[in-house]
């Protein structure tokens, strides 16, 4: 019994040094551990020793027993840890594969619009302000010259909300809220969202963006404000494109005036975009009415102002022949990938 474990230990132990993965192990465990197997058959046969023999049988055989298994479990070890590691270096990373693409974005076209104007407008020494987009019928109406049951109220249809206040229904609160917080000289510009109870058509929509300028100083004149728009339209539009000032009424100036600028079609000759007319409309404009220079606390025997108010919506749709003011807000990628 003693040399037939002696043997069957040195056969097993050559047999294990060359199995190479873990299927072939696990035959391995099965030929000497398994039920059936060589060292169980041995074991089983060690009751028919005499007594005197039996305990030392067992013993070398329950020794040879756990040998093998602790040679089995280390080999596994092995063999799984090599496998892994084989996965991994096939797994390596390429590092010439191109990076994984990813979406930047890129400026709305309204977005672009009012940068360019408010660039514009700074290096002309304008400051760029704000206020708020809900506001009080004071500031939207009151103190720019618009009284209760002035019929120009009913032009800009409002959104009133609980509580009296309202949408802003243009930036010129604006100018209000700049000149109460300081004195003259004032050179602002603001920008942001005005509100209008209007259904959406092709040219109207209830929310939209509105670029205002304010200036006051001493012997501020209409000149000041045909030198400072007509710049404007020039970088804007370009050095051709003629101008055109045509008397006009708002509350919160005096004289008012529409400005027009030959259209950036047909450039003058007259088209469908400019209604034959050769000229489209760009912005409201005029000289601060005293009125508004009372409400925040001028002296208009000192002080003189311009003031002006256009539509960015507008202005981009001529910029870039847009025919539809809801293209701006529909969030459509095919729009607008294209600025
Ligand atoms: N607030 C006017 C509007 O919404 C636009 C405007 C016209 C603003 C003349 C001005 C201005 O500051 O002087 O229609």
């Amino acid at each position: 019994m003693e040399t037939e474990l002696k043997n069957l230990k040195g056969q097993a132990l050559r047999e294990i040094s060359k199995v190479e993965d873990e299927e072939a192990l696990e035959l391995f465990r099965v030929k000497y551990l398994g039920r059936k197997g060589k060292l169980p058959l041995i074991i089983r046969s060690i009751s028919k020793l005499s007594p005197r023999q039996r305990p030392r049988a067992g013993k070398l055989a329950n020794e040879f027993k756990h040998l093998l298994e602790k040679k089995i479990a280390a080999l596994k070890n092995e063999l799984e840890e090599r496998a892994r590691r084989e996965r991994i270096a096939q797994q390596e990373v390429d590092v010439t594969l191109p990076g994984a693409d990813f979406h930047l974005g890129r400026k709305h076209p309204l977005t672009l619009t009012l940068e360019e104007i408010i660039d514009i407008f700074r290096g002309l020494g304008f400051k760029l302000e704000s206020g708020p987009e809900v506001e009080t019928e004071y500031y939207n109406f009151d103190a720019l010259n618009m009284p209760a049951e002035h019929p120009a109220r009913d032009m800009q249809d409002t959104l009133y909300l609980i509580g009296g206040a309202l949408l802003r229904t243009h930036t010129s609160p604006v100018q209000i809220r700049v000149m109460e917080k300081m004195p003259p000289p004032i050179r602002m510009i603001c920008a942001g969202k005005a509100f209008r109870a209007d259904t959406a058509d092709a040219s109207h929509s209830p929310m939209f963006h509105q670029l205002e300028g304010l200036m006051v100083d001493r012997r501020i004149s209409l000149a000041n404000l045909k030198g400072v728009l007509s710049v404007f339209i020039h970088r804007f539009f370009g050095p051709k494109t003629r101008i055109r000032f045509r008397p006009s009424f708002f509350p919160f100036t005096e004289p008012s005036a529409e400005v027009d600028i030959s259209c950036v079609v047909c450039g003058g000759k007259g088209c469908r975009l400019c209604s034959r007319s050769g000229w489209l409309e760009i912005l409201g404009a005029g000289m601060v009415d005293p009125a508004v220079f009372s409400a925040v606390g001028y002296d208009s025997r000192k002080y003189t102002g311009f003031a002006f108010g256009m539509g960015i919506e507008r202005i981009a749709m001529l910029k870039y022949g847009i025919d539809d003011i809801r293209l701006f807000f529909d969030n459509d990628l095919r729009f607008l990938n294209q600025f």
